[in-house]
């Protein structure tokens, strides 16, 4: 007897006739159930499947009901399917619960992740390149014995200047081109600012770096902004002299540019420090060949310093025949400029990741 067709066709007012089973109907529904199980984005979804497939009224039932009308030789081997399929929706749906249960994590998302495709990769955050120069210069005069101050940015005329031997009228105002808020009131215009401040609150020995922003009212271009940093050094005690100045810059420059690089003295003038000089190093980009870099000088100068000017000792009530003293400021910008081959400093303040993301 043929009995492919499942006889249901007589059966009363009763659902249309579902296709006949076979053990490849079954391996089909499996697929898809197992399919289903695991995209179930939460343990709801896991629980309903359950029901609907393995629950009293559930799709297994009626494939149970079909298999048993199979006729006997093919009831085995479906019996022996049903079996198997029963077996891997039980154990699908229990991983799919566990998974679900342990990594919260796995909700949304659905199981069989591929391990084997490539990671996205997470982009971390970093530090602006002026924060990294200050630190690197920072690191260095810290290991050479100074410690970091700070001062304010919004500063009263007598710090920027007056204690700093620039009175009133005096030609050396212009250099500093200044910010005014008030009468008295500015934005600082260099961070020697600082070196009054601390020696106003403190007796010798003084050794301090001070960081921070100045401000000077240039017109923006590649080389010139309203805004800049500048890093700040301060030494004073008894019998501090212009060799122990050369031997810190000098160990400074070293720490920046490498063990080889030379260092020269050029007189300058500054209103607070007498004698006052400019540091040049031996441009490390030619090693002193001469090279764009160096304007084919085979030198770059990085720094302003001097020995503490005498009035400036009397303004803070220094004894300036006890006590003596060194200074020294740099630019960061402009450290930072030739460190990294930068040509215009407004991209440090742009904030374009295209260039952050390059440091
Ligand atoms: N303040 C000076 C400037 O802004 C730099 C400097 C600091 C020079 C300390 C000498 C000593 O140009």
């Amino acid at each position: 007897m043929d009995n492919d067709q499942l006889p249901t066709a007589n059966e009363p007012a009763k659902a249309p006739a579902p296709p006949p089973l076979t053990a490849q109907r079954l391996q089909e529904l499996q697929q898809q159930w197992l399919k289903e199980i695991a995209e179930a984005l939460s343990l709801d979804e896991v629980a309903k499947l359950r029901v609907r497939l393995l629950g009293r009224s559930g799709a297994l039932r009626d494939i149970s009901a079909a298999v048993g009308r199979a006729d006997p030789v093919e009831r085995r081997e479906l019996g022996r399917a049903f079996n198997e399929t029963r077996n891997s929706l039980e154990s699908a749906l229990s991983a799919r619960e566990a998974a679900l249960a342990a990594a919260p994590a796995a909700a949304g998302k659905p199981a069989g992740f591929d391990f084997s495709l490539p990671g996205r990769q997470a982009r971390r955050g970093r530090l602006h390149p002026l924060t990294q120069t200050v630190e690197a210069i920072k690191d260095i005069l810290i290991r050479l014995g100074f410690e970091v101050a700070f001062g304010p940015e919004v500063e009263r005329d007598y710090y920027n200047f007056e204690a700093l031997n620039i009175p009133k009228d005096h030609p050396a105002r212009d250099a500093l081109d200044t910010f005014f808020l008030h009468d008295d009131v500015l934005l600082r215009s260099q961070t020697s600012t600082v070196q009054i401040r601390v020696m106003e609150k403190r007796r010798p020995p003084i050794r301090i770096i001070a960081p921070g922003r100045v401000y000077r009212p240039d017109t923006v271009d590649a080389t010139h902004g309203y805004l800049f940093h500048q890093i700040e050094g301060l030494a004073v005690d008894e019998s501090v002299t212009m060799a122990d100045l050369k031997y810190v810059l000098h160990e400074f420059a070293r720490g920046l540019y490498g063990p080889e690089v030379r260092t020269r003295f050029r007189p300058h003038f500054f209103p607070f420090t007498e004698p006052s000089v400019e540091m040049d190093v031996s441009c490390f980009a030619c090693g002193g060949q001469g090279c764009p870099i160096c304007k084919r000088g085979g030198w770059i100068e990085i720094l302003g310093a001097g020995m503490v000017d005498p009035n400036v000792f009397q303004c803070v009530g220094y004894d300036s025949e006890r006590y003596t003293g060194f200074a020294f400021g740099m630019g960061v910008e402009r450290i930072a400029m030739l460190k990294y081959g930068i040509d215009d400093m407004r991209l440090f303040l742009e904030n374009d990741l295209r260039f952050l993301r390059q440091f």
